[in-house]
């Protein structure tokens, strides 16, 4: 065999291995109910920038969305324009939650008969789009719960978002607060159905499971959960998918379950490089966090080792910091971002590390179990 051919091997093992290549996060749309609002505070409190719309006044009758972006992070905010709509049946269930999780690929067709022929339920088959910047092929397929993930090629296209949406360009631009790219996206699933979404991003979309935790890692005196994370090819997706587990009192996962009225993404987790100007400025927005006991920081040190940071600055933000054998990372957690206690942002910095701070899920769960105690749902 010559030199070519011997270089030719990886390539094509790691092409089989691969059977959907994914580029990134496409976009995360959320359908809420009043979206015009729900823009106005992902601009103002989180920094993100408005980019396209489309309603009305695009020729659309049902419903309108806004286009929000922030370094590579973009959210599309759905809402209905009348009664009975589809998607005001889902805000009815589910209150305002993210409807799709957009993945980027070079091929959505392939992508939609590779995952559909290995057991994926249709939610709708490739469809192409075109306006006179070019055209988007897209395909949905159902993950968890009504959850979907909506396939994106998008390498004939040069608009702003996607065909039939304008340029969205209002003066009210407040600054971005340096939020970079989704880490991971976490969803929550009904007692015993782990392992089935862990077989289905195994088997259906080719992922391999790179962490499990179980009861014994993630409990408290009260209540207990169980994650196991999947990840694709790349390594550019992460989806931890947790379960609740049997605890002397109602675990966050059921309450999550009980108010989104079945499975659903819990929280998003947004990187910066800057998690101490980023919470600041979240913090000054009037952005609320979980709380640890200001213990926490008191053997900080001694847990972490020697980190750039100074802990009096993350003590006053409460920003929790954790390591492994890569490096650490930095961490804080939102408080619920609409009414229902269902879905959160995390804060994530990653200097080395690679999990998903797991030396902190004790101090997080307690401070989470006092917010339930308050809410009467523990
Ligand atoms: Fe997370």
């Amino acid at each position: 065999m010559n030199a070519e051919a011997l270089e030719l091997i990886p390539k094509i093992f790691e092409d089989a291995q691969d059977f959907l290549p994914i580029n990134g996060t496409d976009y995360i749309e959320f359908y809420v109910s009043n979206a015009k609002q729900a823009s106005y505070y992902y601009q103002t409190a989180f920094g993100f920038q408005p980019i396209a719309y489309a309603g009305l006044e695009t020729g659309l009758i049902d419903r309108e969305t806004y286009v929000l972006q922030q370094g590579k992070i973009r959210f599309a905010l759905t809402s209905p324009l009348r009664s009975g709509t589809e998607i005001g049946r889902h805000i009815d269930k589910h209150g305002d939650a993210i409807k799709v999780i957009a993945l980027w690929v070079d091929n959505a067709e392939v992508a939609y008969n590779e995952t559909v022929n290995r057991g994926a339920k249709s939610y709708f088959a490739p469809i192409i789009e075109e306006d006179e910047f070019g055209q988007v092929v897209k395909a949905g397929i159902y993950t968890y719960g009504e959850t979907i993930h909506v396939f994106i090629e998008r390498t004939n296209y040069k608009g702003v978002f996607l065909p039939g949406f304008r340029p969205w360009n209002p003066t009210y631009k407040p600054a971005s607060i340096g939020l970079k790219y989704i880490d991971h996206v976490v969803g929550n699933v009904e007692l015993g159905e782990m392992n089935e979404w862990v077989n289905f991003y195994g088997d259906v979309l080719g992922f391999t499971q790179i962490v499990s935790f179980d009861d014994k890692d993630i409990s408290t005196e009260y209540t207990a959960l169980m994650s196991k994370v999947v990840s694709n090819g790349n390594g550019r997706i992460k989806f931890p998918i947790n379960e609740p587990a049997e605890g002397l009192k109602k675990s966050q996962i059921e309450e999550y379950l009980d108010f989104h009225e079945g499975a659903g993404v819990q929280h998003l987790a947004l990187a910066t490089d800057d998690i101490i100007e980023t919470v600041s400025q979240l913090r000054n927005r009037g952005i609320e966090f979980l709380n640890v006991p200001l213990t926490y920081y008191d053997d900080l040190k001694g847990r972490v080792g020697q980190i750039d940071e100074d802990i009096e600055i993350l003590k006053q933000l409460n920003i929790l910091v954790d390591r492994d054998e890569e490096g650490y990372l930095l961490q804080i957690f939102t408080k619920p971002l609409e009414p229902r206690p269902t879905i959160f942002f995390e804060i994530i910095q990653r200097r080395g590390a690679t999990s998903f701070g797991k030396g902190n899920f004790k101090a997080l769960f307690e401070a989470i179990e006092r917010e339930q105690e308050l809410r009467g749902t523990l």
